[in-house]
């Protein structure tokens, strides 16, 4: 992610099904933290596959370097 989304601060705490998932970036979604369609800016949606139901942190600050999830550059303690 090379921006903050509007929800930016903390990671998202989320419990996702097996599947294939569009995290926004450009926060114009009416579906955060996931893709509508709007692409506001032009912004493009990160895509990421889940394999089996796990609950995951998305980054919602945009300083990961393991995009779309948290990797605690924001300083927040998570469970292991
Ligand atoms: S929310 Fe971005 S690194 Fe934690």
């Amino acid at each position: 992610m090379t921006k903050a989304n509007i929800d930016a601060g903390m990671p998202i705490a989320i419990t996702l099904e097996p599947g294939t998932y569009f995290r926004c970036t450009c926060g114009g979604s009416k579906n955060l933290p996931f893709c509508d369609g709007n692409h506001r800016g032009g912004e493009l949606p990160i895509r990421f596959e889940i394999e089996e139901q796990r609950k995951v942190y998305l980054c919602s600050c945009g300083k990961t370097a393991d995009e779309p999830f948290c990797d605690k550059t924001c300083g927040v303690d998570l469970p292991a």
